[in-house]
């Protein structure tokens, strides 16, 4: 499978060019000018070429609640917000604790082989808080462990599975919550279990990536950690960085305050953020009502931070592809996320320029639960390109 993009102004973390790109087996095998290959040729006059987007935090809800979303739902919706890989979260029915859950996943994934799918293991056998012994059983599919949609509640269990995680090169992804103070105030929740975990981290030496990070404590407390050199690393969403307190909208955690959203911002400009995540959490319209907490979030994640990030001067486009694809990459270890030759050919063409409002009529996601729905917003993705082979094309592109 060969593909050529011409004239687009290619960006990543590092470069900013107009130029051509070339694919050859899935693989960016030329960068240049004024490439001339007898194949499939995509002009990307006046669109940004930049690397396809990498979400380090995913619910597709298979196995077990697939009325919500599924893993090919889940694909399409990924394509569409110009993601080629997703690591996704083990609070499944049954939870994604045994090799044999998620193999299942893994197989279906590559059936539909839109996505690149990583699936979490659970860090306590069916998060139910105590027994890790299914952690000695896993397979090197398996890079990240996590309970999230519930933090893990007693320190020592949390300790010992550090130490398993630890040997076995495996990440924990936090989701910071003390269960028993969620209730009193979600701030002081995040913020001793964010404090926890980085000195449990420091203690066991075990990799530490936290999950959603809202309030300036917390990440005052990554800070801090990054600087004492614990092998910590966290990622922040677009809905925690683009809306505050006065948008009501139930999501775990909540949406802070202006002076959070400040401070999340200048630790991403001081380089104390590694990625932007998306959490995308779809939900039902009856689950909703009832309370269930979350964002479907893979289909507006790039405009929601084109428009708040780059669009109002604070960070480089260069910067916001450092976060949402070079950084979750490397977290993942995966050969993509820049656009070099050797590294995977996934790619996204955006138009930074149209403005346009939000519409989740038009979501490939099953869940629309967004209060993003009606934004006006700018950066669209407008096709997405997965090893070569063109996986979404928005309709408005030729
Ligand atoms: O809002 C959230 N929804 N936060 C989480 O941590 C879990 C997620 C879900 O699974 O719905
Ligand atoms: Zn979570």
């Amino acid at each position: 499978m060969e593909i050529l993009i011409k004239n687009a102004r290619v960006v990543d973390s590092s470069q900013d060019f107009i130029g051509d790109v070339y694919i050859n087996s899935g693989i960016i095998y030329e960068i240049g000018k004024k490439l001339e290959k007898d194949c499939e040729v995509i002009d990307g006059e006046g669109y940004i070429l930049a690397p396809s987007f990498i979400d380090l935090h995913s619910h597709f809800r298979e196995p077990g609640y697939t009325y919500k979303e599924d893993i090919l739902s889940g694909s399409k919706a990924a394509s569409r917000g110009g993601y080629t890989a997703v690591n996704l979260m083990a609070n499944t029915k049954p939870v994604c604790s045994r090799m044999e859950t998620i193999n299942k996943v893994l197989k279906k994934a590559r059936e539909i082989n839109l996505v690149d799918i990583h699936q979490c293991a659970s860090i306590t056998e069916n998060l139910w808080g105590e027994s890790i012994d299914h952690l000695y059983e896993l397979t090197n599919e398996v890079k990240f462990i996590s309970d999230d949609g519930k933090g893990v509640a007693s320190s020592r269990v949390m300790l010992d599975a550090m130490v398993v995680a630890r040997e076995k090169n495996l990440t924990i992804i936090s989701h910071a919550e003390n269960e028993q103070l969620v209730d009193l105030d979600t701030r002081l929740a995040e913020n001793m279990m964010t404090w926890r975990d980085i000195a449990l981290s420091k203690f066991t030496g075990c990799k530490l990536h936290l999950a959603h990070v809202s309030t300036k404590e917390a990440m005052q407390d990554i800070i801090e950690g990054k600087k004492q050199g614990v092998r910590v690393t966290c990622e922040v969403t677009p809905h925690h960085l683009a809306l505050t307190e006065e948008t009501v909208y139930r999501v775990n955690p909540p949406i802070r305050s202006p002076e959070d959203v400040a401070f999340l911002i200048e630790a991403i400009k001081d380089g104390f953020v590694d990625t932007i995540s998306t959490d995308h959490a779809p939900h039902s319209i009856e689950d909703k009502i009832n309370g269930a907490p979350g964002i479907s979030g893979l289909e507006t994640a790039f405009p929601v931070c084109f428009t708040k990030l780059v669009g109002e001067g604070h960070i480089t486009l260069n910067k916001l592809s450092e976060l949402m694809s070079k950084n979750p990459a490397k977290i993942m270890g995966l050969n993509k996320g820049e656009i070099k030759i050797g590294y995977e050919g996934d790619l996204v063409i955006l138009d930074t320029k149209t403005k346009y409002n939000i519409d989740t009529s038009e979501f490939l996601s099953k869940g629309g639960n967004t209060p993003f729905e009606g934004k006006t917003v700018t950066g669209k993705v407008i096709c997405t390109i997965k090893a070569g082979n063109v996986v979404y094309k928005d309709k408005i592109f030729r």
